[in-house]
């Protein structure tokens, strides 16, 4: 049974091409833009429409590619194009895998690997006009100002479309055409095997071509019709590094106003860059050069930046993150971070907890209210709730070979300098003074001291860096100190 709101019969989506312009060891679809691959887009618009099922042709770098596209979408059809070229043997390649001889009835939809920004509505709406007037193909096109290189839109006198024209094989007049070709369509899956038998390499660049099929099918008395877009940055392909960085750019202004308009208050939107994969709630001020990746999530009245990147970051409610480079942590609500702070994976911070200037952490629980506030390291360690660890306080978490843990519990206050020589425990209420090393368990309530007794070796500069301007300097202040008890007695 197909389920009432079934998508088209089947999604082919063709990534065979080894996109050389690229000029990467990584294969082109790869390659990523908003924290995703150019082809997990092309998988995302694809899946949105629901087909029943989903094809992918490959080739160049084909256990890559595979490989990847299995990962992100286990349900794909990984299909391998043999040595014949062009779009169209690869979609008969998918249709084969498919197994169309057995009768794939309905809507075949066609797209590309390498065109990030195709959103899933302008696929549904193709579908959705091929369906409704009943078409043997749709083809979706654009009008750009400069066509160079793409396949022209050929349209007969009362404008219906009649076929397509590879760039390469077009007349000086087909030439001056500026409806493209987009290479996206839906086709009427019995018509498109039938076309497909029929198409040749006899062409300038002797591939099988995908675009013949419009003519066949007219031919054969099916309708053709085409969907113009105008919205270009839909059909555009990553070719080139160029390329690719200018569909970044506009993914993310899509993305940064798509939030703008979701309650989300974004200084400057030219330097904030937002993954397609982060969430944000209403309220949340994101400030310039904020950079959100992966699974990282923003509570309502947080406030993100300046100069801040976050990877799979949860950030709660009414948070404040100053310049910040973190990953893999959590951020309690009204919590504070930074400036100059390095979260690095499994940090948990508490509510209203703070991790400040020049703080590193790592693998650490930080209970509500707790604070390091300023310059050191905590790794591997638990701390609970209301403390205070002091500036410059490390916990020593490696032993050159293992890693051991540092537990501290609620209501401590650590002197300045204090180093955790781990495995050790602190417990409730304890203090350390300043410079302690702290190699053994501190019961609650204690205070530990591990400095030995200060002792002031008098006179020692003078004696041992005669003619220094520290010698100069400290006979001077003694010479001072020893005539003050007279002033003193003048002031009488
Ligand atoms: C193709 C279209 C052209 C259209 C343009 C839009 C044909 C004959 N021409 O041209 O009308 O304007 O796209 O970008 O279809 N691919 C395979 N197997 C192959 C060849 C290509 O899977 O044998 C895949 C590529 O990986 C790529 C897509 O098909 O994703 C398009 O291939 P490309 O070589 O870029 O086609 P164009 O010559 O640009
Ligand atoms: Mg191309």
């Amino acid at each position: 049974m197909i389920p009432e709101n079934a998508g088209p019969a089947a999604v082919i989506v063709l990534a065979a091409g080894a996109g050389t312009r690229m000029k990467s060891r990584t294969p082109k679809i790869l390659h990523e833009i908003g924290g995703l691959s150019l082809v997990g887009h092309a998988l995302r618009a694809a899946r949105s429409i629901n087909p029943q099922r989903l094809a992918i042709v490959v080739r160049h770098e084909r256990d890559l590619v595979a490989g990847h596209v299995s990962a992100l979408d286990p349900d794909a059809v990984i299909v391998d194009q043999d040595d014949v070229p062009g779009t169209g043997r690869a979609v008969e390649a998918a249709l084969e895998a498919l197994h169309a001889e057995q009768g794939l009835a309905g809507t075949v939809v066609v797209t590309y690997g390498d065109v990030p920004l195709l959103s899933g509505e302008l696929l549904g709406e193709l579908v959705a006009t091929h369906e409704r007037d009943g078409n043997a193909v749709t083809v979706l096109t654009a009008v750009l100002d400069d066509a160079t290189g793409y396949g022209r839109i050929l349209r007969g006198e009362d404008g219906s479309v009649t076929g397509i024209r590879e760039h390469r094989d077009s007349s000086e007049a087909e030439r001056l055409i500026r409806e493209v070709n987009s290479g996206i369509y839906a086709f009427d899956a019995a018509m498109l095997r039938d076309a497909l038998g029929k198409v040749t390499t006899d062409n300038a660049q002797g591939e099988k071509y995908l675009t013949d099929v419009l003519s066949l099918a007219r031919a054969a008395g099916g309708r053709v019709a085409a969907v113009v877009t105008a919205d270009r940055w839909q059909v555009e392909g990553a070719n080139d590094r160029v390329q690719l960085a200018a569909l970044g750019a506009e993914l993310n202004r899509r993305t940064v106003e798509g939030w703008m308009r979701a309650g989300v208050t974004v200084v400057d939107p030219a330097t904030t860059w937002i993954d397609a994969s982060v969430t944000l709630d209403e309220d949340v001020r994101l400030l310039p050069n904020t950079q959100l990746h992966g699974a990282t999530t923003v509570a309502r009245d947080a406030v993100v930046g300046p100069d801040t990147t976050l990877t799979d970051v949860t950030v709660g409610e009414g948070a404040t993150v100053v310049r910040t480079h973190g990953s893999g942590s959590v951020i309690g609500p009204r919590a504070a971070v930074g400036p100059f702070t390095y979260l690095r994976p499994g940090t948990v911070l508490g509510e209203k907890g703070k991790i400040g200037a020049f703080y590193e952490t790592k693998n650490v629980t930080i209970g509500r209210g707790s604070k390091l506030s300023h310059l050191g390291y905590a790794g591997d360690a638990e701390i609970g709730e209301d403390t205070n660890i002091g500036c410059g306080n490390i916990t020593a978490n490696y032993d050159g070979e293992k890693k051991h843990r540092t537990v501290i519990g609620s209501g401590v206050r650590t002197g300045s300098n204090t180093v955790f020589v781990a495995p050790v425990t602190v417990g409730d209420g304890a203090y350390s003074g300043a410079g302690a090393v702290i190699r053994k368990d501190v019961p609650a309530g204690a205070l530990a001291l591990s400095v030995a007794a200060q002792r002031n070796a008098e006179g020692w500069v003078p004696a041992n860096r005669p003619g220094t301007r520290s010698a100069e300097l400290a006979q001077a202040a003694t010479q001072n100190s020893s005539s003050t008890p007279a002033s003193t007695e003048e002031g009488k």
